[in-house]
């Protein structure tokens, strides 16, 4: 097994990902996000890289079939239905209803990955379903970390750490578990990270973290530090995020 890991968007040519199973990792917050929406009965989620197109996509469907959802600076979009906090997406409002979400990091990093063989989300929230699908993976994994604006995000690295780590743990010899630098250093920060308390103590640590507490958001720290509070696969196909069969 080979696993490789980018800390950011925009830090890898696109066509690194050819052939590879990535995980998308946007812990705070696009992918705790799209999880709840779909584990909530949304059917699809469609990342979209700008509002306009999300807007433009809408009409396409029309506009009251579909839900828009996302950020800019962690703030709801003017017009949009939704804004990224997790907790705006129960299933009253958005099951049977597609969702058109853009979000500074997770959705452009859902867009980056597009030519990979298999491109799945990945959080805290779903993490030991993730793990599980992984341990059999044949294919070369990569955990794209969406980070922020180029830059690394510390919660995603430590998710991503996260994901190493047990699958080292499930292949019982680290030896068979080739890591590339940078997914070496998530599972170095990883294991420093996570002696430290609880992953939603962590979560405060970060700067966007940080941020989105100042914002009167860290409800939603707590919410996205849950592990494994949605045991749930979600893959992109065809551009749009659909919940994978039970059996995979
Ligand atoms: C993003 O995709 O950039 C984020 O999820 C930012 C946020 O709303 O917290």
């Amino acid at each position: 097994m080979r696993i490789d890991l980018a800390f950011a968007t925009g830090e890898r040519d696109p066509a690194e990902f050819a052939g590879k199973t990535v995980v998308v990792i946007d812990v705070l917050r696009a992918s705790s996000t799209i999880l709840t929406a779909l584990a909530n009965g949304c059917p699809e989620v469609i990342p979209v890289a700008e509002p306009k197109e999300a807007f433009a996509l809408a009409e396409k469907y029309g506009r009251d079939q579909v839900l828009l959802g996302g950020e800019r600076e962690a703030r709801k979009i003017r017009g949009f239905d939704l804004g990224n906090s997790p907790d705006e997406y129960g299933k009253e409002v958005v099951a049977g209803k597609k969702l058109i979400f853009t979000t500074t990091n997770g959705a452009k990093a859902f867009l980056e990955a597009a030519g990979a063989a298999e491109i799945l989300v990945g959080a805290f929230l779903n993490i030991s379903r993730v793990c599980s699908y992984l341990k059999k993976e044949e294919r070369e994994i990569f955990l794209f970390c969406a980070g922020r604006k180029g830059r690394l995000a510390l919660e995603d690295l430590f998710c991503a750490g996260m994901i190493i780590d047990n699958l080292i743990f499930a292949a019982k010899d680290e030896s068979v578990v080739e890591l590339t630098d940078p997914a070496r250093a998530g599972m170095l920060a990883y294991r420093q990270i996570a002696g430290m308390g609880p992953v939603v103590v962590a979560l405060t640590q970060t700067d966007h973290g940080r941020y989105l507490a100042s914002l009167g958001m860290a409800s939603d720290l707590r919410y996205c530090g849950q592990v494994d509070l949605l045991p749930v696969l979600a893959r992109l196909e065809a551009g749009g995020i659909i919940l994978a069969a039970e059996e995979d």
